[in-house]
């Protein structure tokens, strides 16, 4: 879907993307990471071609994207960026019309796409659509520019640190639904965080980015097993890496049938990570747990040697 070939950028002097070829699949989630400075939204956009690209090739679905009038990009890329760059005199409804207004849909059909955009991302049109941005909290108007990049329906969507203002508890909520989002939509998805949690959470594939260039790419948990080397490994957390990876594994993939043992007293979900139910073996000081479902109904266990990969406890 997206290609680039031996991409670079230089403001006068400074080489900010310093030759990266990254080639991103058809419904794959991308996540950009890395430090401040080390060129992750000049990368993402020179793929929307608000920055020009010095040198190599940037190709979208086989063609280049500087073939492509700014219209069919607009139609294509949605782009949402941090502090959502809503515009503040317009209503809520008339930010999320704003690209096919643009692209000249009919009025009705634009009433539409906004209405259901708004039911798509949790905003109840009768609350919101003439609410102006000031009105909103940080996670009602992050949601707002989500809707905004997805309303001409674009393949495409280019996610500069779209969450990086949040509270941690907004930002979390935000990320469980984009996931699903993504679940319902399968959108081809490049998103730009220095949060090397939220990129965990989120990618199919992370691309680390150091100065310029791209040091490792890869599933995240290949990278968290095989660190390239030290930059790598102390992005991903050193230590608590075992923790991050145990968050990217869920309870039923673990869990057992019961055993012939009684029920463990403490309870986990079913849907939880692992390292939620290794924090909860830690707090009760027990090695096994009984997994319920989303209606508190024991369903399973789940056991120490379980949870640490063993194959049978
Ligand atoms: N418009 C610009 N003019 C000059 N230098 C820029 C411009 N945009 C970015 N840079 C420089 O390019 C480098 C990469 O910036 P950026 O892509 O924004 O990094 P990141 O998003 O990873 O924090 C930085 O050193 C930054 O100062
Ligand atoms: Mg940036």
């Amino acid at each position: 879907m997206i290609e680039l070939f031996d991409v670079t950028k230089r403001f006068g002097s400074e080489t900010a993307v310093d030759g990266i070829s990254l080639r991103v699949e058809k419904g794959e989630f991308c996540a950009l990471v890395g430090t401040s400075g080390c060129g992750k939204s000049t990368t993402l956009r020179m793929i929307n071609r608000l920055i020009e690209h010095s040198e190599g090739e940037i190709h979208l679905e086989g063609q280049p994207v500087r073939s492509f009038n700014e219209e069919s990009l607009r139609r294509r890329i949605g782009y949402a960026i941090q502090n959502t760059g809503l515009f503040p005199h317009w209503t809520v409804a008339r930010n999320i019309g704003l690209v096919p207004r643009l692209l000249k849909w009919p009025k009705a059909r634009i009433l539409d796409r906004v209405e259901e955009l708004m039911g798509l991302l949790g905003l109840p049109v009768e609350e919101f659509s003439r609410k102006y941005p000031h009105q909103l909290s940080g996670g009602q108007a992050q949601r707002v520019g989500v809707a905004r990049a997805l309303a001409a329906d674009p393949d495409i969507l280019l996610m500069d640190e779209p969450f990086g203002a949040l509270d941690p508890i907004t930002r979390e909520t935000l990320q469980g639904e984009l996931r699903d989002l993504q679940a319902r939509l399968h959108k081809t998805i490049v998103f730009v965080t220095h949060d090397m949690d939220e990129a965990l959470a989120l990618a199919d594939r992370l691309v680390v980015m150091h100065q310029g260039r791209i040091v490792q790419q890869g599933r995240p948990i290949d990278l968290l097993r095989n660190p390239v080397d030290d930059f790598v490994e102390s992005l991903l957390g050193g230590m608590d890496r075992g923790l991050k990876e145990a968050a990217l594994t869920r309870v039923s993939e673990r869990m057992m049938s019961f055993g012939p043992r009684l029920l463990a007293s403490e309870r986990v979900s079913y849907d939880a990570s692992l390292s939620q139910a290794l924090s909860v073996m830690l707090w009760h000081r027990v090695d096994r747990l009984t997994v319920v479902d989303d209606e508190d109904i024991p369903i399973g266990e789940l056991s120490l040697r379980r949870l640490l990969g063993a194959r049978s406890s």
